[in-house]
């Protein structure tokens, strides 16, 4: 039994810097076309110079893949700067709450210290990309206490495209449905497949740590139903985050799952759960194209019924499911 997709994209996707990108890069090179890969790298990705360098770093280690960088809105970042970025055809600027992540620090106390860089970005129709979540909420509560931000956003710039990144609750789901204007999410695997429970349920599994942290079943049930219902504002960023397994196990373990390594068996394995195949190609290689303006891409990536086991240590990281059994395989790709 096989399952052929049109070669999908990934929306959210942390590549960092320097060596470690090469190798980020060709792991997600072998299930995905387009890349849109954030810009909390130290240091953060700002200028058309440093992306355009950045891009083509990344590009010219991953044969195949489309690395489309967003660029990282700083309270510095002016309208000119924005108008800058879009001439060049960067597709997207990412929106990170001082202190609400992994290399976020020095990153936005308030969204009016950017307000003519979004009045800029609506302009020139330069997609917002947010990190949502309000790191002086408790930690459960942050996406909710984030949301009213996304709604002042939204009624000043009426025409801005927005994703709300990482979508992790039922309120998050809710909030982008009733939103009048273009609004969507992306959501990952990791908070699909797993809920507080299996962060510290048991033992605490540092390598499940991310943020916005996975929540509750009535939450990730909220995400599943969005799938089901095949609604275009809801398509895929994995936001796989990879920290080298000495910092995972350190005691203080940073935020980030490396799901890279098994993202597409393991969507393929749920889709399949859920009786749902026909509905993985628009989630993972049209839906999000299309919110961005993109055609969808040409070639073909064929996963193949075979059960494999995810190994403990891949690029230098613990990935995502280690040490299980998937019953889905890339097979290759094509194009
Ligand atoms: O868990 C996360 N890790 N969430 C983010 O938003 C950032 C990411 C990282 O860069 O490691
Ligand atoms: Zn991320």
């Amino acid at each position: 039994m096989k399952i052929v997709l049109t070669t999908p994209d990934d929306w959210h996707v942390h590549l960092r810097q320097g060596e470690a990108l090469e190798s980020y890069a060709q792991t997600h090179a072998t299930g995905f076309g387009r890349v849109m890969a954030m810009p909390n790298t130290i240091p953060p990705l700002v200028t058309v110079e440093h992306l355009v360098e950045y891009r083509k770093h990344a590009e010219s280690a991953a044969s195949g893949l489309t690395v489309l960088p967003a660029f990282r809105l700083m309270p510095t970042t002016s309208a000119e700067d924005v108008a800058k970025l879009a001439q060049f055809g960067v597709p997207a600027g990412k929106y990170y709450p001082d202190g609400a992540t992994t290399n976020s620090s020095g990153g936005l106390v308030h969204w009016r210290q950017i307000e003519e860089a979004l009045a800029a970005m609506e302009e020139h129709d330069v997609v917002l990309s947010i990190h949502g979540e309000n790191p002086s909420a408790p930690v459960l509560e942050r996406e909710e206490a984030f949301l009213p931000v996304l709604a002042e956003i939204r009624q000043s710039f009426p025409k801005l495209r927005i994703i709300l990144e990482h979508v992790s609750t039922a309120a998050g789901v809710h909030y982008v449905m009733e939103d009048q204007g273009p609004t969507a999410a992306t959501i990952t695997l990791h908070h699909l497949l797993f809920t507080l429970d299996d962060l510290l349920g048991g033992s605490l599994d540092a390598h499940l740590f991310c943020k916005p942290v996975v929540k509750t079943a009535a939450d990730r049930e909220a995400l599943t139903q969005r799938i089901l219902a095949s609604d275009s504002r809801f398509f895929f960023g994995s936001d796989s985050a990879p920290h080298p397994v000495v910092k995972k196990q350190s005691g203080r373990a940073p935020a980030g799952s490396y799901s890279a390594p098994v993202l597409l068996p393991a969507l393929a394995q749920w889709f399949e759960e859920h009786q749902a195949l026909e509905k993985m190609q628009p989630f993972l290689c049209e839906f999000g194209a299309a919110f961005y303006g993109y055609e969808a891409n040409t070639g073909r990536v064929i996963l193949e019924k075979k059960n494999w086991e995810v190994p403990e240590l891949v690029d230098g990281c613990v990935p995502l499911l280690a040490g299980t059994t998937l019953s889905w395989k890339v097979l290759r790709r094509e194009g």
